[in-house]
């Protein structure tokens, strides 16, 4: 028998590592390299900054003894699990191997995920999946479903604590999508990614509808029909750069400050676009990214769910190099009229840079909720609560800026000085008031029309009055609800000056198990 050395045991240990490496097979990572998508370790050596991964749990391997599995065993079990870097923070990481039993989740490849998760939350810092499997490994039935359920735990307990990002990459069906689902955000790669609950056969046999796999779960029906997504890519390694780049804009963990990166752009700059972008007249639409670009650091606005619920505009940017989020409403779309799918993406966006610690910027120039039975139907009530809710519970410093119209309840809701936003801002192009002047004075006059000789004239006499009246930001100034009303075209250096002063804010919400969102 060979003599065992150190040398012969660590040449074991390299083919070790070199098998597990391999996955499933050269054959399988090619089928996945031909249908365009990347390996589970390409795909995690792009995401970490370069040599940056430390792998655990490589030589995993399954115990399910049914179906001849004993006979099939493949180091690492279909998912690869460790820790790294990005832009030299760290980071969790776990990428299904879809060239191992379908990237199934197995009783021991949840274990490897479950304990990464662990890690993680010791530690404070991100965890990312790659998400691209078949689902519940189905030759181990209930011990598949406890190994989903304990990732879901983890998700639940995790949220708020660590951001979670999930990345869908291949496959991801039945109740396996409620883990990124839990998770803070969703990015999919166009056409090689799909989500559902019930897959195209199942709904046809039901329903009888017939639709395919990307009509019914496809990045872009999950980025702007259903909401679900947050981000679209059209390969594995655009997809990935995004992550990267998402993280630059969110701290660690919930007791950590989002990083902050030097800038070239002035503080005070003075945009002189700014006094001319937002129309006088009220029903004139602009497009109210280009006031966010005026103002933000090198104009440069990371957008989240670009696609879905355009009436309001989401997304991350720096302020003075601080990262902050961005709530805005979009007169260029519905008239920036809130609805429950914009209020469901704002309220989302806010609890989460509230549970971060990334202050919130909000531009706001709302004519109100949208009308009509299917929003009242659908319950745009407990969904516009939401949106309340959500901004009347951050405590992060809050910001507002009134370009335009700013009517009833949505005027309240858009973080206004009520509930407890820092600073308020106003362009002297501000309607701060119930409802515009047009559907004020139907009602207010309306007996005094009914009657009028000249209704058009006498119409027309009485918007002038309300206008005159209600439709600017003075009144609400008197009051203090508006702190300053401001040139447009120092909207950044006013902002920013706001920003520095909110910078040791400290707030907090009365101690409560949780409060009761209304969802
Ligand atoms: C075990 C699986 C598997 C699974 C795929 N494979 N899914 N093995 N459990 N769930 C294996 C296949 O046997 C095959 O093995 C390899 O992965 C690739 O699968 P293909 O079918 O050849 O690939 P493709 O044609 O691309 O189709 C991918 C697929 C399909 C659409 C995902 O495999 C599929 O429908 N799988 C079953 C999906 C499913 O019903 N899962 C359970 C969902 S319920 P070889 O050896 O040939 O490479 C669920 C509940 C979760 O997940 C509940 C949580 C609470």
């Amino acid at each position: 028998m060979a003599k065992v050395t150190l040398t012969s045991r660590v040449e074991q240990l390299i083919a070790m590592n070199r098998a597990a490496e391999l996955g499933g097979g050269k054959q399988r990572q090619d089928r996945q390299k031909a249908e365009g998508k990347l390996t589970a370790r390409e795909r995690v050596s792009l995401l970490l900054d370069r040599d940056s991964f430390e792998e655990v749990d490589k030589f995993v391997t399954h115990r399910c003894l049914d179906f001849g599995m004993q006979e099939q065993q493949y180091p690492g079990d279909g998912v690869v699990a460790g820790y790294g870097r990005i832009d030299g923070r760290l980071v969790y990481v776990f990428a299904q191997d879809f060239t191992v039993f379908g990237g199934s989740l197995s009783e021991t490849n949840a274990q490897k995920i479950c304990k990464i998760m662990d890690l993680a939350m010791k530690a404070g810092a991100p965890v990312v999946g790659l998400n691209d499997s078949g689902g519940a490994r189905i030759q181990e039935g209930v011990m598949s479903l406890a190994g989903y359920a304990d990732i879901f735990l983890r998700n639940t307990l995790a949220s708020g604590v660590i951001p979670q990002i999930s990345a869908i990459m291949g496959p991801c069906a039945g109740g396996a999508v409620y883990s990124p689902a839990i998770t803070d955000f969703i990015a999919m790669v166009d056409k090689t990614s799909y989500m559902f609950v019930t897959g195209p056969d199942v709904i046809k046999t039901v329903t009888h509808e017939e639709v395919t796999k990307d009509e019914l779960g496809g990045a872009m029906t999950h980025n702007s029909t259903s909401g679900v997504a947050h981000f679209i890519s059209h390969n594995d390694e655009e997809c990935l750069l995004l992550l990267r780049e998402l993280l630059s804009f969110i701290p660690s963990n919930n007791l950590d400050d989002p990083p902050r990166r030097p800038t070239n752009d002035p503080w005070d700059r003075v945009e002189e676009s700014l006094n001319s972008l937002v129309p006088i007249e009220s029903n004139i639409p602009y497009d109210m990214k280009d006031v966010i670009h005026a103002v933000i650091d090198e104009n440069y606005f990371f957008e989240v769910q670009e696609h879905y619920a355009k009436n309001l505009v989401i997304g991350f940017a720096r302020l003075d190099g601080r990262p902050v989020g961005i709530v805005a409403n979009q007169p260029a779309y519905l008239a920036g009229c809130l609805d429950i799918a914009g209020s469901v993406k704002g309220a989302r966006f806010v609890r989460f840079c509230d549970a971060f610690n990334i202050p919130l910027i909000t531009f706001e120039d709302v004519p109100g909720f949208l009308p009509g039975t299917n929003q009242e139907f659908g319950g745009i009530i407990k969904h516009g609560a939401k949106l309340l809710y959500a901004f009347a519970e951050a405590t992060v410093p809050k910001i507002t800026v009134i370009t335009r119209k700013a009517y009833g309840g949505a005027y309240c809701v858009m973080s206004s000085k009520h509930i407890r936003t820092d600073m308020n801002f106003a362009y002297p192009t501000a309607e701060i008031a119930v409802m515009g002047p047009e559907g004020a004075v139907n009602i207010i006059y309306r007996r005094e029309l009914a009657a009028a000789k000249d209704l058009n004239k006498q119409r027309q006499e009485k918007v002038e009055e309300f206008r005159e009246k209600f439709a600017n930001p003075y009144i609400a100034a008197e009051h203090g609800f508006i702190d300053e009303i401001i040139e447009p075209k120092y909207t950044r250096k006013k902002v920013i000056t706001a920003l520095r002063m909110l910078d040791t804010k400290r707030d907090s919400n009365p101690p409560k198990k949780h409060g009761n969102i209304p969802l």
